[in-house]
């Protein structure tokens, strides 16, 4: 039987460049070239931003201004930033603040504007006093009615990949790293939290203060204000969230400072000093984002019974795979989310034991397999390394940087074995710390750490074809899950007549039921989805992965019975990854396109930016 959980309530009740590093604190500059960015870094670049803003809820936009230092590196009389939207009224140069003259490059939709800033030669500070825009495609702005408590707005960002620029005038590519600083007003009785040290309380005034001394990519700047309160949940973590969330959170991520202490033992030292989670709207785009100090995730991971955490370990690991050593460019994202999500299932075997983490790996495969198929085996959009010059680098988010990512990494593993594998990472992790990195720079420390000549061993790797050949390598690491295995058995037991009241499910995780959804073929009949839904009441579900894949179902079934929850669904929650495969199914007939576009009329001014960009080109 599913567990019931109140999040359905929930749901119910909304209806209405160059790569720098930093050591000892000089930065080295080497250039690479970073096709979404304008930044010029090779010159001059950024050291660290101090934002003043205020959060204007009304006019739903940032107003104030940032100051920027820099280092002048080629003695160059201009400094480049990335810039979006921004509405730029004044910009001042030296701590004496002189007004300065300034010009911007030409609009391009997916890039914004460069902005050029004259500057001294000796000058390394420049202040720019703008206002976002009210669509600045990072923030999201939600009424009372769309968050948990329904009492307050909330305002959240979402600066992965390059849309830091359209709220802070910055150098906008992932091999820039820069400490952030921030004094922010927002209205009283409100929280604010970025992703730097936080200090927990709720400031009756509005105002608050934060500082992240450690250098970080643009990508990470994070901003979320809302009536959200704090819950201690180990010595150096805890939850944030909404007053009615509070419970259900403290109770989901109890294992969050296990977590954290199974992270530190495999790779060293957590680098960031607190490791927060901070509950957000179920409006927000993403599962997780691994904000540095502060992971903003989506409420769909409460399920009521711990089942999906895996995602906070996929954001914790970040903090080593991402935030420590960050991709040079948005080409080497596998990078940063091939290593995380090898990490992440490291910590999951670590915390709840080998059994349950080859069944997470097993269920990624398989998607693995599913995107291999649909972007085409000889696709070099399936390459580790991406190119994605001219296309948004959220093209580039899917199952190969992740999946093939890690399996690439479980592949070496099972080559050279785990006490090597794990030197190796934690040495990588260790000597890259605060730093970025080329796929071409991963490559020659492999050779030379991992590989050290011994042809046998990279001849059973073969990392070039993994890292710059399609598909899924031969020589590919297979994971056999027995629990997912007896899962699907039992779907092939109900399709070969075996009554729905007398499958085997006894004890099953989220992760068994939908190996169990996705093992049973497009077409039901609608007595055999009538009969599992009586059964195990799919539809009533407050699980929200095993929701989506049971609404797959019953949308190229027709089965009516459902649609009002998949109404409700599509109406609350905001997570691509959801949403994106339920509207892609409704379109496929003439009576799902035109539910979904009723749906989606309601339901667009709800999702962030990112899925409405999305959405837009599917549903239209
Ligand atoms: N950093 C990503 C989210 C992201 C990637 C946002 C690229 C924008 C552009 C985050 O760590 C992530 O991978 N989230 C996943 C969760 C996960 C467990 C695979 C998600 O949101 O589904
Ligand atoms: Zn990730």
């Amino acid at each position: 039987m599913l567990k019931f959980n109140s999040l359905v309530f929930i749901f119910i009740t909304l209806i209405s460049s160059c790569t720098m590093s930093t050591t000892n604190n000089t930065q080295m500059i080497t250039p690479v070239s970073d096709v979404h960015s304008f930044a010029k870094p090779e010159e001059a670049v950024i050291t660290h931003i101090h934002l003043n803003l205020e959060v204007n809820f009304e006019k739903h936009i940032l107003e104030g201004f940032a100051r920027i230092n820099f280092k002048n590196i080629t003695g160059t009389s201009h400094l480049t930033l990335d810039t979006r939207d921004l509405d730029i009224s004044k910009i001042t140069q030296g701590e004496e603040e002189q007004e300065t003259t300034f010009s911007f490059g030409e609009n391009n939709p997916l890039l914004g504007k460069a902005l050029t800033i004259d500057v001294e030669k000796n000058t390394s500070v420049v202040t720019v006093y703008y206002k976002t825009s009210p669509t600045a495609a990072a923030l999201m702005w939600l009424t009372a009615e769309q968050t948990a408590g329904k009492q307050f707005p909330f305002m959240f960002s979402q600066s992965q990949a390059i849309l830091a620029r359209t709220w802070v005038p910055c150098q906008d590519g992932p091999g820039v790293k820069f400490t952030y600083s921030a004094d922010i007003t927002c209205p009283h009785s409100l929280m604010a939290l970025m992703s730097a040290e936080n200090d927990t309380l709720l400031h009756k005034d509005g105002t608050y203060h934060f500082n992240m001394p450690q250098p970080v990519s643009s990508y990470l700047m994070a901003l979320a204000v809302g009536d959200v309160r704090f819950h201690s949940l180990g010595i150096n973590t805890g939850v944030y969230a909404e007053p009615v969330m509070m419970e259900r959170s403290i109770y989901e991520f109890d294992d969050m400072q296990k977590m954290v202490n199974a992270a530190s033992a495999l790779y060293g030292e957590y680098a960031w000093g607190r490791y927060d989670v901070i509950v957000l709207p179920p409006s927000f785009p993403f599962g997780g984002m691994e904000n540095p100090r502060l992971t903003f995730a989506t409420p769909t991971i409460i399920a009521g019974d711990r089942s999906l955490v895996a995602l906070v370990a996929h954001e914790l690991a970040h903090s080593w795979s991402g935030n420590l050593v960050t991709n040079a460019t948005w080409n080497d994202f596998w990078l940063n989310e091939g290593f995380t999500m090898y990490f992440e299932n490291r910590i999951m075997e670590k915390l709840y034991g080998r059994d349950y983490a080859d069944m997470l790996d097993e269920l990624g495969f398989n998607e693995l397999q599913e995107t291999v198929k649909e972007l085409g085996e000889t696709s070099i959009d399936t390459h580790l390394f991406l190119s994605l010059k001219d296309r948004d680098p959220d093209d580039g988010m899917n199952e190969i940087a992740y999946i093939k990512g890690q399996f690439f990494l479980k592949t070496v593993e099972s080559v050279v074995g785990r006490e090597k594998m794990d030197v190796f990472v934690k040495k990588y992790f260790t000597e890259h710390a605060f730093q970025s990195m080329t796929t071409e720079k991963f490559i020659a420390y492999f050779n030379e750490n991992l590989i050290q000549g011994d042809t046998a061993i990279s001849n059973k790797i073969q990392l070039e074809k993994w890292i710059y050949g399609p598909g899924i390598p031969a020589n590919t690491f297979r994971v056999k899950s027995t629990l997912l295995e007896k899962a699907s058995t039992q779907a092939k037991d109900f399709l070969a007549g075996t009554l729905a009241k007398d499958l085997d499910t006894k004890g099953w995780s989220t992760h068994e039921w939908l190996h169990f959804l996705r093992n049973l073929p497009e077409g039901l009949t609608k007595a055999q989805i009538a009969e599992l839904d009586k059964k195990f009441h799919f539809t009533p579900s407050g699980n929200c992965e095993i929701l989506c894949d049971w609404f797959q179902h019953t949308i190229a079934s027709n089965y009516l019975p459902a649609e009002a929850q998949l109404e409700i669904f599509l109406l609350n929650v905001g997570r691509r990854k959801f949403i994106v495969p339920l509207y892609k199914s409704l379109v496929k007939t003439a009576e799902g396109k035109a539910f979904a576009q009723k749906v989606y009329t309601y339901a667009r001014p709800g999702y962030h930016s990112v899925a409405q960009q999305t959405i837009d080109e599917l549903v239209n």
